[in-house]
């Protein structure tokens, strides 16, 4: 079969500006397209961090003339390719909106420090990714290929189908390009004034609750949705869940009538990043052969990083997260006085609402022996974490897909999850059953509880300790599952092909 041409848009690409797991997909799907024989390029704001990222950035000479509210603004176009890769990335450049960002000054991509440390959107988000989604259309007479498929990721890219279809369907190289759009997190939906239409340049009369309309505001994510040829999210359990009142943030009735046009895939790995055996930022290699021996180096390696001390019987609990109610925090906050008593260490590396940062701060300054705490952003800790613990926590709320428990399962570290969305599609809950059939590969509850966590973090510890064949079972189930982006790769690739019949 012929390969598809497609053109990927997200507002982070991993390598060059990351706050979560989109930037991951957004940086890994198209390589792994490409490796499937697809003509595939990526395109994203140009902001500092790109700069920062120490990647070279060549012009293109293409100067975007791009439509905002009653301007024209001009931006220029730049090129890269995606790390270890051939596939291009473009930059849109844009100082007055991307080049904003600095964390020493608590600006991120999308949101700013206020006083007291509380993180606010910054005022002019809308303009920024209308502004973005508008020139992502404009790049296709430069792309040296028509797409046949544009696929636009979460809010900050809604505009993109809706672009497709109103504005530029009439104009030559747009006729029979197709749209798809994966919802990462349906919490963020990028509500707005009605003004931004404006803005946006796009007609009054879209502005109804059937389109672009949510109670009398407008809704970017909701326009994703309603404009794309096909909508994904990124677990087939997410992908139920959120036709349902309790994690669908009120568009549960617009996602049930949607019908099949809403499917689940689960992300993969890159494994090229995230693989004990390959990793360059941790202590010593492993492969499940050497997982005993050379993982118990990384533990001490942890230790060391956050000053606890270095005692190979203390079991660590390590997490990594955007600190945001989604991650369940507040469970691991109270559930933590238990599993120190239960003789654990705890290592948290994390980035987000300072209710958190304070809570854990009291938390660490408390036990200073027992807890590590880095609050900010650290590639290098997130892999020492996936190897050095003995048990990856992530009881979230909700997650649309989590990597961190993948990643965690290659790292053999086996994750404590909730089982909700990708979480209960990725992880097989040890069981009696489980450990006897040697399917089991990590821990999950359901009860969004604190005790539920405690128990669970108990059954596990309990193994670890007193069955440590099965423990070990576990780990080096874990280490062998392959959850590598070719599978999801080959489900995008029938969705593109289901989108342009
Ligand atoms: P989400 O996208 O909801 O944040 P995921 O589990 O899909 O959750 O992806 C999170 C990604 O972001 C992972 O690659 C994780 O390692 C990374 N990450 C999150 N917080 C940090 C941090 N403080 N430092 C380094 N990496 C982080
Ligand atoms: C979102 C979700 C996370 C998912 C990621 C990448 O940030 O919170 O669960 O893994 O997007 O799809």
């Amino acid at each position: 079969m012929a390969g598809l041409r497609v053109l990927v848009a997200a507002s982070e690409v991993a390598g060059f500006a990351k706050t979560g797991g989109l930037a991951d997909v957004a940086g890994a799907l198209p390589r792994a397209l490409a490796r499937r024989g697809h003509q595939v390029a990526v395109v994203m704001p140009y902001y500092n961090s790109v700069r920062r990222a120490g990647v070279p950035v060549e012009k293109t000479g293409v100067v975007l003339p791009v439509p905002l509210g009653d301007r024209v603004l001009a931006c220029r176009l730049l090129r890269s390719r995606l790390p270890h890769s051939d596939v291009p990335i473009y930059f849109v450049e844009h100082p007055p909106f991307f080049e904003r960002d600095d964390s020493a000054a608590g600006r991120g991509l999308y949101q700013q420090a206020m006083h007291g440390g509380y993180k606010a959107d910054f005022p002019d988000n809308a303009e920024r990714f209308a502004f973005f989604s508008r020139a992502v259309l404009e790049t296709i007479p430069h792309l040296g290929f028509t797409p046949n498929v544009i696929h636009a990721n979460d809010w900050q890219t809604g505009f993109v189908p809706v672009y497709l279809n109103e504005v530029y369907r009439a104009r030559p190289g747009y006729a029979r390009t197709r749209s798809v759009f994966t919802i990462h997190n349906i919490a963020y939906q990028g509500q707005f004034g009605r003004d931004v239409l404006k803005v946006a340049g796009l007609p009054g009369w879209l502005f109804n609750p059937a389109q672009l309309e949510f109670h009398g505001r407008l809704n970017v994510l909701k326009a994703g949705i309603v404009f794309a040829d096909a909508v994904n999210t990124v677990s087939p359990t997410y992908a139920r869940e959120i036709r349902t009142p309790e994690f669908g943030c009120g568009l549960e009735g617009l996602l049930t009538g949607i019908g099949d046009k809403l499917t689940g895939i689960v992300n993969g790995v890159d494994y090229g990043e995230w693989d004990p055996a390959v990793d360059p930022y941790i202590a010593a290699k492993y492969t499940p052969e050497t997982v005993v021996e050379n993982k118990a180096l990384c533990k001490a390696d942890l230790q060391r990083q956050y000053k606890l001390p270095e005692d190979p019987t203390a079991p660590v609990l390590g997490m990594v997260a955007r600190l945001v109610s989604q991650k369940g925090i507040d469970l691991v906050l109270s559930a933590a006085p238990g599993f120190l008593d239960l003789g654990c260490q705890m290592v948290f590396l994390g980035d987000g609402d300072p209710e958190f940062h304070e809570q854990l701060k009291t938390f660490r300054d408390r036990h200073p022996d027992r807890i590590g705490l880095h609050l900010g952003f650290s590639e290098a800790l997130a892999h020492k974490i996936e190897a050095g613990s003995d048990l990856f926590l992530m009881p979230s709320r909700y997650e649309p897909c989590g990597l961190n428990q993948i990643y965690s399962l290659r790292y053999g570290t086996p994750p404590v999850v909730r089982a909700t969305g990708g979480l209960k599609d990725t992880v097989v809950n040890a069981t009696e059953e489980s450990l006897a059939a040697g399917t089991a590969t990590g821990f999950a509850f359901t009860d969004y509880t604190a005790s539920a966590l405690y128990e669970t973090v108990r059954w596990a510890l309990h193994l670890h300790h007193d069955r440590p064949a099965d423990f070990l079972r576990v780990v080096r189930t874990a280490m062998a599952q392959d959850w590598s982006w070719d599978r999801s790769a080959a489900e995008y690739e029938a969705l593109y092909r289901k989108v342009i019949g």
